[in-house]
């Protein structure tokens, strides 16, 4: 069975799950603000439906969705065209259906993250010494901005050290990327650090060693919580008084994306203070 059309402009977030997804809170909100016409729905996929279900909502007139997880990667192979932030991150979490039915995939986290990161929490990327935890599909997406603000240093570190060495080598010509294991990073002296694993949706500790924390170090991690993350708890329990969840990289992505797909670039503020 087909479903109807859609009778307005409608947009969407693709994953599984997707029930917790606040965009369609954000593109609701960035939809009053700049007084655009439109809806913002959740549609769970199935895991190993992902291209039908994109049909289908391709089918009924949809304009364009988000991408989540765990199906980055599937939408970075389904689109017709990729932007260069996509093609270099290996993933997709926006995409623009064309009025030829074509496929424009796009990658706003990388963005997103950065933006936050510079006008938000006033942290500058530029000569920083960074360490990034992690090395799955939410890393991988985030390298290529973070290396475009030219950081003195990132390194990249993972409980599997193999997969931090393998994605410091695919990004070595962007800039200065070193792979470390947890246990070595204390020959190090960061400026940020970015916790890029899901250790924080299973309330799990990461094992790095807490001296690499001090007072002035700033702590962001990609979760977003309604309490403090299990990360940023052991940062503060640590010494860390700059701690900052990923609620604004959301925000920031969503934006980027709103402007890709409405062309207009919603305000942030407002609605980073209401969530
Ligand atoms: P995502 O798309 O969210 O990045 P992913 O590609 O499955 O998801 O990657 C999950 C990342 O979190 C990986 O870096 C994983 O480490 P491994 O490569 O060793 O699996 C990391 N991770 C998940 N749970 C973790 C935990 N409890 N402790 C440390 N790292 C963890």
């Amino acid at each position: 069975m087909t479903d109807s059309p859609f009778k307005i402009d409608t947009y969407a977030v693709i994953g599984n799950p997707v029930e917790h997804s606040l965009s369609p809170t954000i593109h609701h909100a960035f939809a009053k603000q700049t007084q655009q016409s439109l809806q913002y729905i959740k549609v769970l996929s199935p895991l190993d439906a992902f291209s039908q279900t994109v049909a289908n909502f391709r089918a009924r007139g949809g304009k364009g969705f988000n991408i989540t997880v765990p199906f980055k990667t599937n939408a970075a192979e389904l689109v017709d065209e990729i932007s260069n932030a996509a093609k270099l991150s290996g993933a997709v979490n926006t995409i623009q259906i064309r009025t030829d039915g074509s496929l424009f995939g796009d990658n706003t986290d990388g963005t997103g993250l950065v933006t936050d990161l510079i006008q938000h929490k006033n942290i500058q990327l530029k000569g920083a010494n960074i360490l990034i935890i992690g090395a799955g599909g939410a890393v991988k997406g985030v390298l290529p901005a973070i290396l475009r603000e030219q950081p003195n240093m990132l390194v990249i570190s993972n409980r599997t050290t193999s997969k931090a060495e393998i994605l410091a080598q695919q990004f070595a010509a962007l800039g200065n990327i070193t792979a470390c294991e947890f246990e070595q990073l204390t020959q190090y002296s960061f400026n940020l650090i970015i916790n890029g694993t899901s250790s924080s949706l299973q309330n799990a500790k990461l094992p790095i060693p807490k001296n690499i924390i001090h007072k002035d170090i700033c702590c962001y991690d990609m979760v977003y919580a309604k309490e403090l993350t299990s990360f940023l708890k052991w940062c503060q329990q640590h010494g860390a008084e700059k701690i900052y969840d990923g609620m604004g990289m959301l925000v920031e992505q969503a934006a980027s994306t709103f402007q890709l797909w409405r062309g207009i670039k919603p305000e942030t503020q407002h609605i980073l203070k209401q969530l």
